[in-house]
């Protein structure tokens, strides 16, 4: 295994009826900035017992951060934060909301400039350089509710680039399954499918005997298996969505890639899908992954044949064991109406393996747990998803 330091700070309160405890995490005198989306809280009841819970403070609120936030937007919250002396942000719904509120805590007072320099991390913001934030989930997928990553989407420029701080970790979460009872079930199935390429993610490398990391993941794997098409029926079933919402926090909040490898080109390349042609996240993600694995295949082989083994019950090694491991990690995406190839969407592939390239190779990109992933293979790997 290899040496880690591991550190996350956020508490985690999960549950039904957990909105209610909000004030008791936040210090009395807080002056306080709620962000929020395009108005979903506002349907479902979220936000009534987000200030019914808030009773009595003095409370700003900033609507209409959108699904990957854009900066200008974002801009505008960090300006109110400002000029209303915001000491406290609160963010209120998916992962957008919730990534978007990480970059007003950070750029509300930072003084050195413009915040964009926070994303392209050529301002690193130290522990304690943010002011802190607090988040009520309502969309479970990205974990960004117990990480310290925010992944920016920047549309003036087609632009999404992540960046990460210990100072960007909310020091609470609310996960109250029952919030995500309103979503929309394509936003279920994506937040399946995001969790699920998080743990891959840090998994498909190569071994380096994690058997705790290895066990963790492939218990969220298979538990996310095991409630996908409960936590899609309706009317929505309790504990399907709990175990949707806690499997989708372990998937990222960086527990079970510290010791091992891991290998986010998926996402690097996803972001980049995203910022040209508007996929949905986890959408931009199920288009790779499959076919990034078979490419990489001899490099992963041996975590490949792992997952085909231990996730899937087949037995055996060999490049077919893993093909057909591979073949069910797309029906399991497919049987959720999650489609694998970019075709699909009507993308021609050949066009994306270019622009990436181009892309890629403009900014000296190299992916992958070994960095041997160059411009031209992502090119190879696009073009294979037809
Ligand atoms: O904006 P509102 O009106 O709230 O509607 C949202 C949005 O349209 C809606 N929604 C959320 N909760 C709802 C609901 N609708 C009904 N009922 C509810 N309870 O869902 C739509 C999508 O929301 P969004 O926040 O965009 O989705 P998600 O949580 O999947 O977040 C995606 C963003 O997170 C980034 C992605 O790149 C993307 O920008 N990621 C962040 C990561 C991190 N911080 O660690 C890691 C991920 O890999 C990912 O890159
Ligand atoms: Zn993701």
């Amino acid at each position: 295994m290899n040496n880690f330091e591991f550190f996350n700070p956020t508490r985690i309160i999960f549950g039904r009826g957990t909105i209610q405890k909000l004030n008791e995490h936040m210090s009395q005198d807080a002056i306080v900035l709620i962000c929020y989306g395009g108005g979903s809280i506002k349907k479902n009841g979220v936000y009534d017992q987000v200030i019914s819970a808030l009773n009595g403070r003095e409370v700003y609120e900033f609507g209409g951060i959108e699904p990957n936030p854009d900066y200008d937007t974002l801009l505008k919250a960090i300006d109110l934060g400002r000029h209303k002396q915001i000491d406290f942000v609160l963010a209120v719904g998916g992962g957008s909301v919730i990534d978007g509120a990480k970059l007003v805590a950070a750029g509300i007072p930072y003084k050195g400039g413009d915040p964009w320099d926070i994303v392209t991390g050529e301002k690193e913001v130290a522990l304690g350089e943010a002011l802190p934030l607090g988040t009520v989930l309502t969309l479970p997928a990205t974990a960004s509710e117990m990480n310290g990553t925010s992944v920016i989407s920047r549309r003036a420029t087609a632009e999404k680039f992540a960046w990460e701080s210990e100072a960007a970790y909310p020091a609470f979460s609310i996960l109250d399954p029952t919030t995500t009872y309103t979503l929309p079930e394509k936003q279920v199935r994506n937040g399946i499918v995001d969790a699920y390429i998080h743990v891959v993610e840090q998994y498909a490398t190569y071994p380096v005997d994690g058997k705790l990391q290895d066990r963790y993941a492939e218990g969220i794997l298979l538990t996310l298996q095991e409630v996908a098409q409960k936590a899609l029926e309706t009317p929505p079933d309790y504990d399907a969505r709990a175990n949707l919402m806690w499997s989708a926090t372990n998937a990222l909040n960086r527990l079970i890639g510290k010791g091992v490898p891991t290998d986010f080109a998926t996402h690097m390349i996803g972001h980049e899908l995203t910022a040209l042609y508007g996929l949905a996240h986890a959408e931009s993600l199920a288009v790779v992954l499959p076919h990034l694995l078979w490419y990489k295949r001899d490099k992963k082989g041996e975590k490949l044949v792992q997952y085909a083994n231990r996730v899937w019950g087949i037995f055996g090694t060999g490049e077919d064991v893993i093909r057909e491991g591979l073949d069910k990690m797309v029906a399991f995406f497919n049987s959720i109406k999650m489609p694998t190839r970019l075709t699909d969407f009507g993308i021609d592939p050949v066009e994306a393996a270019e622009k990436l390239q181009e892309r890629f190779t403009e900014r000296g990109t190299r992916l992958g747990e070994h960095k041997d992933i160059s411009p031209a293979d992502v090119a190879s790997i696009l073009k294979m998803s037809c």
